[in-house]
C-alpha cells in the first residue's frame, strides 16, 4: 500500500496536492531548489537542484510513487527516479509536453484538431511560415514558455523583425493566431487500470497570458462530449496515468487544442470546492492506485486567481464571513512579488443567477470586473 508519495516541485500545486492527500493517510517529500517552497509546510523539502542526483536517489527510494508538480522537470531526472520507483503520470508525457513542436505534431497526428503551425529555426523560416499562415499569427519558444512568457503576436509585416529580435536566440514555432469566442480547458484523471473521468468543461479568461478566472461548469454536453474524446485520445496514447489538463480554444462552434499539462492545472482549481472530488485528491487516487472519486459539479463555481499580493480587503473580513457567502479563500502563504500566484479564491453558489451576483460583487471588489468583462464569461456561449 502506497503510504509517502514523492513530488517534483513544491509550489502551489504540490502544496494542494498535500492538503487533498493528508486526508487519504499520505505522507509526502517535496524536492525543489527553491529555499521559501510553499508546499514544505505539509511535508519534508528536500532543497536540491532538479539536477542532483544524490537528491533524486534519496526521494525515489524513500517514496512508494513519485509525481511532479511541473512540467520542466528534465526528462533524464525523471528518469533516473524511475528505476527506483514508479513515476506518474509517465515520463514520455513530460517529454510530449516539454516542447510545442512535439505537442502540436502529436495532437496533429492523433487526430486532435489545431492551429496551422511551422517550426521557426532561422528568419527565412520566419518569414516562409508567416507566408503559409497569414496574419496575425503567434510566434512562440518551443520550450519553457509559461504564462504567456516567450510568445509574441504578430499582427503586421513590421512586426516580424522585431519578433525575431526579442525571441530568435531559441528554437521557435509560428502558429495561426485562433481569434476564439473563448478559451476552456477539459481537465481528466486516468487510473492504473484505465479508468477515466472527466471534470466539466470549465471556461477561462487570461489577462497579459496569465490565467485570471476559471468558471465550471460553463458549456452544454455537446462540447463536453467532444472535449472527452479528445483529451481520451491523448490520454490512452500516452498510457497515462494521473491527471491532465487541455487547453482549448472554441471558435465559430468548434474545439481546437493549444496545449496540454500532463499535470494537476491552475483552471481544475475549482473543483477543490466546486466538485464531487479535487483534481488534486484523484490525481493522487489515480497515482496511487486507489479507485477515482466521482468528478460532477456540486455547485456553480467562479475561481479568481490572486497575484502579486492577497487583496487587502481579504484580511479585512472574518472568515466566517467569507464562508457564509461561499467564499473560499486559499492562501499559499507565498512571499508576495509582483505578478506571483499567491491564491486563489471560488466563489460558489448553488444557482447560475446566484452566482452571478455574488460573483460580479467579488469582482468589482478585486477590481477586475470591467476589465474581465464579466458579463460575456458567464454568458454561456
Ligand atoms: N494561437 C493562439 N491564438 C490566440 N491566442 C493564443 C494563441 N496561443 C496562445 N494564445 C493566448 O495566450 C495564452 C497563453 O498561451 P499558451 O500557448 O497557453 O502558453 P502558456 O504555456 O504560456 O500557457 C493562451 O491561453 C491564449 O490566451
Ligand atoms: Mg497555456
Amino acid at each position: 500500500m502506497i503510504k509517502t508519495v514523492g513530488i517534483l516541485g513544491a509550489g502551489q500545486l504540490a502544496r494542494m496536492l498535500a492538503q487533498a492527500g493528508l486526508p487519504l493517510g499520505l505522507k509526502f517529500i517535496f524536492l525543489d531548489p527553491a529555499v521559501d517552497a510553499c508546499a514544505a509546510e505539509f511535508g519534508e523539502h528536500i532543497c536540491a537542484g532538479w539536477d542532483d542526483e544524490a537528491a533524486l536517489t534519496d526521494l525515489g527510494q524513500r517514496s512508494d510513487v513519485v509525481t511532479f508538480d511541473f512540467e520542466n522537470v528534465p526528462e533524464v531526472s525523471a528518469s533516473l527516479i524511475e528505476s527506483l520507483c514508479p513515476v506518474y503520470p509517465p515520463p514520455r508525457a513530460l517529454y510530449q509536453s516539454q516542447d510545442r513542436l512535439r505537442e502540436k505534431t502529436m495532437m496533429q497526428e492523433l487526430g486532435i484538431p489545431v492551429a496551422p503551425f511551422y517550426p521557426v529555426a532561422s528568419r527565412p523560416d520566419l518569414i516562409a511560415a508567416v507566408e503559409k499562415i497569414g496574419l496575425p499569427c503567434v510566434l512562440k519558444t518551443r520550450r519553457f514558455g509559461y504564462d504567456g512568457k516567450g510568445q509574441a503576436v504578430l499582427r503586421f509585416q513590421e512586426d516580424l523583425e522585431r519578433a525575431w529580435q526579442s525571441l530568435g536566440d531559441s528554437e521557435l514555432i509560428c502558429e495561426g493566431f485562433v481569434p476564439f469566442q473563448a478559451e476552456c480547458s477539459i481537465i481528466a484523471a486516468r487510473g492504473r487500470d484505465g479508468e477515466t473521468v472527466y471534470w466539466p468543461l470549465t471556461r477561462n479568461l487570461h489577462r497579459e497570458g496569465i490565467l485570471a478566472v476559471s468558471m465550471a461548469p460553463a458549456f452544454d454536453q455537446q462540447l463536453q462530449a467532444r472535449a472527452e474524446v479528445m483529451i481520451k485520445s491523448l490520454l490512452d496514447h500516452l498510457d497515462y496515468t494521473g491527471v491532465m489538463a487541455l487547453e482549448l480554444f472554441l471558435m465559430d462552434g468548434e474545439l481546437l487544442a493549444n496545449e496540454f499539462a500532463p499535470r494537476v492545472h491552475n483552471s481544475g482549481h475549482w473543483s477543490i470546492d466546486g466538485a464531487g472530488t479535487s483534481q488534486f485528491e484523484n490525481h493522487l487516487r489515480a497515482i496511487c492506485g486507489l479507485p477515482l472519486g466521482e468528478t460532477h459539479s456540486t455547485s456553480y463555481a467562479v475561481m479568481f486567481n490572486l497575484l502579486g499580493e492577497m487583496p487587502a480587503f481579504a484580511t479585512q473580513q472574518s472568515v466566517d464571513q467569507f464562508l457564509s457567502q461561499a467564499m473560499h479563500w486559499h492562501d499559499y502563504h507565498k512571499t508576495p512579488r509582483e505578478g506571483r500566484k499567491i491564491g486563489h479564491v471560488t466563489v460558489t453558489a448553488e444557482s447560475e443567477t446566484g452566482l452571478e451576483a455574488r460573483a460580479a460583487q467579488f469582482a468589482s471588489e478585486l477590481g477586475v470586473a470591467a476589465e474581465l468583462n464579466f458579463e460575456t464569461i458567464l454568458s454561456k456561449p
